[in-house]
C-alpha cells in the first residue's frame, strides 16, 4: 500500500532487518538532497539566506518531534543516534547525581547501547547494577521490579521494546512504581518510536533516547528527550562550537541553555531535514496502522514458520515484529547467508544482546524483523526458501 514509497522496495529485495535500520522514502532521501544540492550551510551561525533557512528546518524539525511525541521544543536534544543519547543521560546526568552505593535496575534483554555505558559507569563509582528477574518468556516482570527496589534504587533504565525478544514492557505502570520511590527513569524508545504514539507527558518519561534511521529517516541523528527539569541536571560531555555564549578575560565561560548546551559542534543538519520528512511518513501511515500491519505479519509469519519443523523459534510469545530463530544444524550467520543470495536480507548473530546466552542458552540467532512495508508474498518467499529440501547442500558454498 505504501510500498511505492520507498524506492528500494523496487528492486527484487526483501528486507527483513527493520530492527537495525527502516528503510527510506523517497520524501526523506529527496530532502537530504535538496539540502545539499540547494542550501547547504551551517545553522546557529550566520544571517545569510540559504543559512537562515537551514536554521528554519531545524527549529520546525524540533517543534515536530515535540509535538510528535507530546513534549516541549526546549525538551528535544539532537544527538548522533540512541546510543549517544543514552550516554549523554548515563555520563552526564547518572555518572554526576548518584553515588557509591546507589542501585540501578534494568534486565539482562537490553540492547548493548544501554547496558555498555550503564556498566562503566557504575564500575566507576561504585554503583550497582541489578538486573531484575525476566518472566519465562524472557518478558519484563511487573512484581520482580517491585521486588528488586530497595531504598537504594536510584534509577530504572529500560527499553520500552526489546529488539530481541519483542516484548512491550509496561512502561506507564513501571514509572508510577519508580515515581513513588524518587526512582529517575530512562527510557530507550529505539525500537518503539513510530510504531507507537508515545506520549511523553502522560508517560511521565524523566529521559528517552531514540535514533532517526530506526524510524524511517537518515542515519547520524538521534534525540535525548529530558523532562526540562532533568535536561537541566545533565552536565555537558562534548563541549564546542554553538554550546558557549562567551568566554571571558579570566575564563570563565558562559553557556547557552538546554537544550544547545548540549548540542556542542555542527549538528547532523541533513539528517535532522530528513527526520522530519520521516515523521510526516509515520503521520500518513499512522503509527496505529504501521502497529497493526506489523502484527498481522508476525502472526502470519509465525504461523507459516511452524510448518518447518526444523525452525526453532525462540521467542513466540513476541508483541512485536521481531521473531528470533535458528534452523536446526544450520549455523546462523550461514543460513542468513543462504537468504541473502535469494534476495531476503536477515540478521544473524547476538543482536547486541550480550547476554543473549543468558536469555536464550545459546550465542547465535536469527532475527527478522518486520515492518509495516513487508507483505505476506515476502513471508511466503522466505518460507519457500526455508522450505528447500536441498538447503544444507545449498549451504555449503
Ligand atoms: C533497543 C535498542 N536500543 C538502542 C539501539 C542503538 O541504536 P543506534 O545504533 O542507532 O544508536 C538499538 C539499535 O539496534 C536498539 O535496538
Amino acid at each position: 500500500m505504501f510500498r511505492e514509497d520507498f524506492p528500494i522496495l523496487k528492486t527484487k529485495l526483501i528486507y527483513f532487518d527493520n530492527a537495525a535500520t527502516t528503510l527510506k522514502p523517497k520524501t526523506v532521501i529527496d530532502a537530504v538532497s535538496d539540502y545539499y544540492t540547494n542550501y547547504s550551510s551551517n545553522s546557529g551561525r550566520a544571517n545569510y539566506d540559504i543559512a537562515i533557512k537551514t536554521d528554519k528546518m531545524i527549529t520546525e524539525t524540533r517543534k515536530k518531534i515535540a509535538d510528535f511525541i507530546n513534549a516541549k521544543e526546549d525538551e528535544i536534544v539532537f544527538t548522533s543516534g540512541a546510543t549517544a543519547s543514552l550516554n549523554m543521560v548515563i555520563w552526564g546526568y547518572l555518572y554526576q547525581h548518584l553515588k557509591e552505593g546507589d542501585e540501578i535496575l534494568t534486565t539482562k534483554a537490553e540492547h548493548s547501547s544501554l547496558l555498555a555505558p550503564l556498566i562503566e559507569m557504575a564500575k566507576l563509582k561504585n554503583i550497582k547494577i541489578k538486573y531484575i528477574e525476566l518472566d519465562k518468556n524472557n518478558h519484563f516482570d511487573l512484581n520482580n521490579f517491585k521486588k528488586t527496589i530497595t531504598n537504594k534504587t536510584k534509577a530504572v533504565c529500560l527499553a520500552m521494546s526489546t529488539n530481541l525478544v519483542g516484548d512491550v514492557r509496561p512502561i506507564k505502570e513501571i514509572i508510577e512504581i519508580a515515581k513513588t520511590k524518587n526512582i529517575v527513569n530512562i527510557i530507550d524508545t529505539a525500537q518503539s518510536i513510530g510504531r507507537n504514539n508515545i506520549d511523553v507527558l502522560e508517560l511521565d518519561v524523566d529521559f528517552m533516547a531514540f535514533s532517526g534511521h530506526k524510524m524511517f529517516g537518515p542515519t547520524g541523528v538521534g534525540v535525548l528527550f529530558g523532562k526540562e527539569v532533568m535536561l537541566k541536571g545533565v552536565k555537558p560531555q562534548n563541549y564546542g562550537g554553538g554550546m558557549a555564549l562567551e568566554i571571558d578575560e579570566h575564563d570563565n565561560v558562559i553557556y547557552k541553555k538546554v537544550p544547545y548546551l548540549l548540542e556542542g559542534g555542527t549538528l547532523p543538519i541533513a539528517s535532522i531535514i530528513g527526520l522530519s520528512k520521516a515523521i510526516d511518513q509515520i503521520k500518513k501511515v499512522s503509527p496505529k496502522d504501521i502497529k497493526k500491519i506489523e502484527e498481522e505479519l508476525t502472526s502470519y509469519l509465525l504461523k507459516r514458520l511452524k510448518e518447518i519443523p526444523e525452525v526453532y523459534v525462540y521467542n513466540s510469545n513476541t508483541q512485536t515484529g521481531i521473531v528470533a530463530f535458528n534452523y536446526e544444524n544450520i549455523f546462523a550467520e550461514d543460513l542468513a547467508y543462504y537468504l541473502s543470495k535469494q534476495n531476503i536480507a536477515i540478521r544473524a548473530g547476538n543482536h547486541c544482546v550480550k547476554k543473549i546466552f543468558d536469555l536464550y542458552q545459546i550465542n547465535n540467532v536469527c532475527r527478522i524483523s518486520l515492518s509495516f512495508y513487508n507483505t505476506k508474498k515476502e513471508i511466503d518467499a522466505l518460507i519457500k526458501a526455508l522450505k528447500n529440501t536441498k538447503i544444507k547442500e545449498d549451504i555449503i558454498f
